[in-house]
């Protein structure tokens, strides 16, 4: 819909202290898109698009012209206002921002013009690996710097609530902020007394006589905070602020009309002119519905500028807060509010703030309404079941009038005698006190205990006469178990004038759970899981209400048992700790020699700074097009037709590519690139459109029509074990002699383990930006992969031209944890062959949802064991049979069904030992290399089988570990020869370090005193093997140029993906060729440079592409040894010089290779072993 019957308005804001005028402001546009595309701000990124990840995340000032101050106060309080908060820029419609100052990681500081000690510190202390979650660590941190310039250590950790990492961990991220916190805590070393940044030397190790040291970088070298420096909020926008107060704002496009009334009555009118049009507040709920690019709303209405609904104020029947009031705001107020009353007047404020702690992220916080909230009821969310257990009372006005109606649970059903009217809107709600006789509680389980939506969440509330435990009144919400909040009305109701004791929870939770009907087929799983917390609850609330009848009428109600009362209270996981220490270098080393040394990520700066080009960062080509794909509805089907003609007609689609426009090989012998005739598995592409914005091309993508004719799916391992759907052959290994082992054992168990599978969620979805040359069909292709050379084959070879025609880049990966090696060169050769049919560059950057759908991940796994063991724990015979699903492809499965038979024994030497694995072949996107490549799977199961032993001969865990571990010198099933003298070490020094036996000592105890609560402690061995099976995939190639002023380019076949290993091939220069680091560069991992590298995983990328520098540093340093000699005490400059005039090369290869399997090499090309890594999880 066009404009009403108005102009659209100027939409005027400020970037890093900019103004911004738009003049045709879209109202769908959001303002991750407009940074990175229209202000080329590429510093914002996106992760996920919905809000839950924290890459895009800026930071917002407003000001509110009503209170002449900036935003986020109200009228009634006195508490110091937050004037900045953080955002999701990727929820954020840019029309909501007018006269609002944005502020971007490019704002905060840049190497350009000067970093910020946030990004100083963050890079300093190690905060970042991929880099691609840091600029959004960055902005949280800044937001609440710019609030509380000495925050809590509590402040900080709640502030990245919403910031995911998927490579550092979150502790060297909050250690690097923890030195902006206002008591001064230790970051790494509470407890020692000593501070890892202060560098302090730890001593030596006793056995070895090595010098371990913690501390990774000086802060006497940080910047000093310097708050002055920071933009203000701009004048002007003060101003117009002032100016448009009665104003209403009108943006709009084609499609879409924003509207921003000034006043309720102009609300209101607008509303009952448009009863359809949404109120869009935070945008976090209608915003999640964005990918359905045919949803969308003509009118939309921004209640933001209207006074009334920004109230707060204390009345004689509670406290009323305005509909727009945010959740972050709510939070702020009843933590300023509950000290101030009666605390019996404060339960539900209590249960409001104990739910709004672990809501979302700040940034979600900051952004969600209170309105929203109410009115969007979602099935998990958490406020609204403790609102109606509270009796709150929703304030609405129409054209018609003000009314009230309770925010009961016939509202959350959307009973239509109960709810909103269409053009009615919520101004307020009145969130009324407790008394005396009432409890009220709140509980939530999620998966995890911040940022995550709950499972099953609950608002419980009782009323007893007074004086007495008879129930009066009782309620008892649940969120997470249909579409709505669910009232267990008709439990609550039978319940009524029982009294509070073991009987009446007995019934309660039968009535609860024969109310509650939630079906084994029921949407969202876990149904086991969800019915246990349900009583779980309720059975908490009934202590918590018996614990406080007692503090009420000690001498009427017995308190609860000693035992009982760890069941109480909230689970706070405080501020972690942790201990980074590593080994020093040898005192006799050259200081200038950085080798062992922390040293700061090469990029870690340009990380924080949002300096770091990622692909989708690559500013946009001349001609590019976008590109979006059409993937599978079906499992497993045959393709009739593909109709296209339909998205050709859609403006700005360019083409259509199917498998027909593949010149050369569709894919590779395995897998298509685009399916054909029949398609394997949901998700799976069948062809792609191009157009001139990503947008369009979404909207041709959704115009292909696709007729299937369905095959029989086989989706599970029981399907495909049942079906015989292997990808390989079974891979078995043993040792011994089972039968006789079995025979010979005291006892025999056997069980099962099911895994399921997991997603890698790197931060950085797959992205490829191919741009074709002008001459002779050249190619670069922009990739974030692991695997360049494979990129390069298969592009190659679906143009139908030879290798070297394609030339493939990579700086750096955000993430990619075995994701990115094999899909990779799919998506490229998409991108690529969709570039020959056009001719113009493509850019190909998957959205989340498209990435997770497309790609398949962790394998889940199955496993049968039979374990034959002794009365003292020794395991003499085990029989595995080992199942991985691999989905519809081989990929990697092969491997990773050979690893877990490799692995499976972990630290354990068992004698007897048979091992079978199983590929399955299913219907599932195809699972790949993941972290570990099979070990967690293989691990998990033989630790069950362990355990198992351990309960049945009543050992402790650790001991029935140390009787089946390794010793002396061993042969493993597969005859590698290995000694076992580093597991013992590593294991007893894990026991010491970490005071096992007293912990475990202590934690028994408390399990022994607590009836509910439980703690528990482990200490496992760890044996993990890295490197390939393959002895030719350790080789490495490298290239070294010195340039004639000195400087130094290094290139080497590796890739970036988060591990520092460019970092590490600048110190492996610097200490070959004796020069500073600063004298090196790295540029790009590039197939023009180094050809034919071996993917970077297996955790040898590092090992053998530093050998590969080593070797060109060796062969360089060799060339200059005469021009050194003539001139020893001559400056590197000089040497170089000399030696161009003396012609000799500045530019060498180097090369490494695993000469043979045992990693036996000879002087003049030494061999890394094959590793085999110990370690103790604990
Ligand atoms: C990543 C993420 C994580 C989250 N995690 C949690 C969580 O852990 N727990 C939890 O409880 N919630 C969670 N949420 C949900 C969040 O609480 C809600 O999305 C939010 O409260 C909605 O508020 P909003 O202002 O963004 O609504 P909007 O999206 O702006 O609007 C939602 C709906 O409310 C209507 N509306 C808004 N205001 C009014 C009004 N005054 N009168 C009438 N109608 C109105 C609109 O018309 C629209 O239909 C999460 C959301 C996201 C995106
Ligand atoms: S939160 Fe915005 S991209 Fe993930
Ligand atoms: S460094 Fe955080 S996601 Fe990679």
């Amino acid at each position: 819909m066009a404009c009403l019957d108005k102009q659209s308005d100027d939409l005027v804001f400020f970037v890093n202290g900019k103004k911004v005028i738009e003049r045709k402001a879209d109202p769908e546009e959001l303002l991750l898109y407009y940074l990175r595309k229209e202000l080329r701000l590429s510093g914002t990124k996106y992760g996920c698009g919905v809000g839950g990840c924290g890459a895009c995340t800026v930071m917002l000032s407003t000001y509110d012209p009503v209170v002449k101050k900036i935003r986020y106060l109200t009228a009634q309080f006195s508490f110091t206002p937050q004037r900045h908060h953080p955002a999701n820029s990727c929820l954020l419609p840019i029309c909501s921002l007018h006269g609002a100052a944005v502020t971007t990681v490019e704002g905060v500081g840049s190497i350009k013009n000067r970093i910020n000690p946030i990004q100083e510190r963050l890079a300093k202390c190690h905060g970042s690996q991929c880099g691609f979650c840091t600029p959004g660590m960055v902005m949280s941190i800044y937001a609440l710097l710019r609030n509380h310039v000495k925050p809590s250590m509590e402040q900080i950790i709640s502030a990245l609530d919403g910031n995911l990492c998927r490579c550092t961990g979150y502790r060297p991220i909050i250690d690097s902020y923890a030195s902006f916190a206002k008591e001064q805590t230790c970051c790494q070393l509470r407890g020692t007394g000593q501070c890892c940044l202060e560098q302090e030397e730890l001593g030596c190790s006793s056995s070895a006589g090595v010098r371990i040291r913690s501390g990774l970088c000086n802060p006497a070298e940080f910047l000093p905070v310097d708050p002055t420096q920071e933009f203000i909020f701009p004048p002007e926008l003060m101003r117009m602020a002032q100016e448009q107060q009665g104003k209403t704002l009108i943006f709009c496009s084609k499609r879409t009309t924003w509207i921003s009334p000034s006043s309720l009555k102009e609300l209101l009118e607008l509303k009952a002119k448009h009863p359809k049009a949404p109120l869009v507040v935070g945008n976090t709920s209608l915003g999640l519905n964005k990918n359905d690019c045919d949803a969308y709303h003509p009118i939309v209405l921004h209640p933001l500028r209207i006074p009334e609904m920004q109230v707060v104020s204390i009345t004689d029947d509670g406290i009323v807060i305005g509909a727009t009031c945010c959740l972050a705001q709510l939070r702020d107020i009843l933590i300023e509010t509950i000290p101030k009353l009666p605390e019996e007047k404060t339960k539900i404020y209590q249960a409001l703030l104990q739910q709004l702690r672990t809501l979302a992220g700040e940034q979600i916080r900051s952004m969600a309404s209170l309105g929203g909230h109410v009115v969007s009821r979602g099935s998990a969310w958490d406020l609204n079941p403790i609102l109606c257990a509270g009796k709150s009372v929703l304030n609405l006005a129409s054209d018609g009038g003000k009314r009230q109606i309770f925010l009961d649970d016939q509202f959350l059903a959307g009973h239509k005698h109960a709810d909103i009217e269409p053009k009615e809107v919520i101004v307020s709600v009145l969130i009324p006190y407790s008394t005396k006789d009432e409890f009220i509680s709140a509980f939530r389980q999620a998966e995890r205990q911040k940022n995550a939506f709950s499972i099953v969440n609950s608002g419980l509330r009782v009323l007893f006469s007074p004086g007495t435990d008879t129930i009066v009144d009782l309620s008892i919400l649940y969120g997470g178990i249909g579409s709505t909040t669910f009232s267990a009305r008709k439990s609550c109701e039978k319940l009524i004038g029982r009294q509070w004791n073991d009987q009446m929870l007995s019934e309660a939770c039968k009535l609860v759970l024969e109310e509650i009907s939630l079906p084994p087929s029921a949407s969202g799983g876990k149904v086991e899981y969800r019915r246990t917390l349900l009583v779980s609850f309720l059975f908490r609330f009934y202590l918590e209400v018996l614990h406080g009848l007692h503090q009420m009428y000690p001498f009427r109600y017995s308190e609860l048992s000693q035992d009982k009362m760890s069941a109480l209270g909230v689970l706070q996981s405080g501020v972690p700790q942790g201990v980074q220490l590593y080994q020093d270098v040898d005192p006799g080393q050259s200081p200038q020699d950085p080798v062992g040394r922390p040293i700061m990520h090469q990029s870690g700066i340009k990380h924080a700074t949002g300096e770091a080009v990622f692909i989708d960062d690559i500013r946009p080509v001349d001609g590019e097009l976008s590109l979006a794909v059409v993937t599978s509805m079906k499992a497993h089907a045959k393709i009739k037709s593909i109709d296209i003609s339909e998205a050709l007609q859609v403006p700005g689609v360019i083409n259509v590519v199917t498998a027909k426009d593949v010149p050369g090989k569709n894919g590779n012998d395995e897998e298509e690139a685009f399916a054909k005739d029949k398609v394997i598995c949901v998700g799976q592409i069948i062809c792609a459109v191009v157009a001139e914005t990503l947008t369009q091309a979404k909207r041709g993508a959704k115009k292909v029509k696709i007729v299937y004719e369905d095959l029989q799916p086989v989706l599970t391992i029981k399907d495909a074990i049942e079906h015989n759907s292997y990808i390989t052959e079974e891979r078995k290994l043993e040792k011994g002699d089972i039968e006789k082992g079995f025979k010979s054992a005291d006892k025999i168990i056997e069980g099962e383990l099911h895994m399921g599978g997991q997603e890698h969620f790197y931060l950085e979805t797959n992205s490829v930006l191919v741009i074709p040359r002008m001459e002779d069909k050249e190619m670069d292709v922009y990739v974030s992969t692991q695997h360049a050379t494979d990129v390069q084959k298969l592009v190659a070879s679906a143009l139908n031209l030879q290798s070297n025609k394609i030339m493939c880049h990579t700086k750096r990966v955000g993430g990619a944890f075995g994701g990115k090696i094999t899909k990779p060169s799919f998506f490229a050769v998409i991108a690529a062959v969709a570039a020959n049919k056009t001719g113009r560059p493509v850019r190909f950057a998957l959205e989340r949802n498209m990435d997770m759908l497309i790609t398949g991940g962790r394998h889940p796994f199955f496993g049968k064991y039979k374990v034959g063991f002794m009365k003292d724990g020794r395991i003499i015979a085990a029989d595995f049979q080992c199942y991985i699903n691999g989905g519809c492809t081989k990929d990697e499965s092969e491997l990773v069904i050979e690893y877990i038979v490799l692995k499976v024994d972990n630290a354990y030497n068992i004698p007897n030992l048979r091992v079978r694995g199983h590929a399955c072949k299913t219907n599932l996107p195809s699972n790949t290399a993941f972290r570990g490549f099979g070990f967690p799977q293989a691990g998990l199961f033989v630790e069950t089988c362990i355990v198992a032993v351990a309960t049945k001969t009543g050992l402790p865990h650790e001991k029935v570990r140390e009787k089946n571990m390794y010793r002396g010198v061993n042969r493993t099933a597969f005859k590698e020869e290995f000694d076992a003298e580093n597991l013992w070490k590593c294991w007893k020094e894990c026991l010491d370090k970490s005071d096992y036996h007293s912990r475990n000592a202590k934690v028994e105890e408390f399990n022994r005193k607590n009836y509910w609560k439980k703690k528990g402690i482990a200490i496992i061995p760890m044996k993990f093997s890295v490197g390939f099976n393959a002895t030719y995939f350790h080789q490495a190639g490298a290239l070294v140029h010195i340039y004639l002023d000195g400087s130094v380019l290094v290139t080497h076949g590796g890739i970036e993906l988060g591990q520092g290993i460019h970092t590490k091939m600048l110190q492996i220069a610097s200490r070959e060729l004796k020069i500073p680091l600063s004298y090196i560069h790295f540029c790009e991992t590039s197939s023009t440079t180094v050809p034919n590298g071996k993917y970077t995983a297996g955790s040898v990328g590092t090992e053998i592409n530093a050998r590969a520098v080593q070797d060109a540093c060796q062969i360089l340093w060799k060339r200059l040894d005469p021009i050194r000699r003539k001139n020893p005490k001559g400056k590197w400059e000089d040497w170089i010089s000399e030696a161009h005039k003396k012609s000799i090369s500045l530019s060498a290869t180097g090369y490494f290779k695993l000469c043979d399997k045992h990693g036996l090499g000879n002087k003049e090309r030494p061999c890394i072993p094959i590793f085999s890594l110990w370690s103790c999880l604990f």
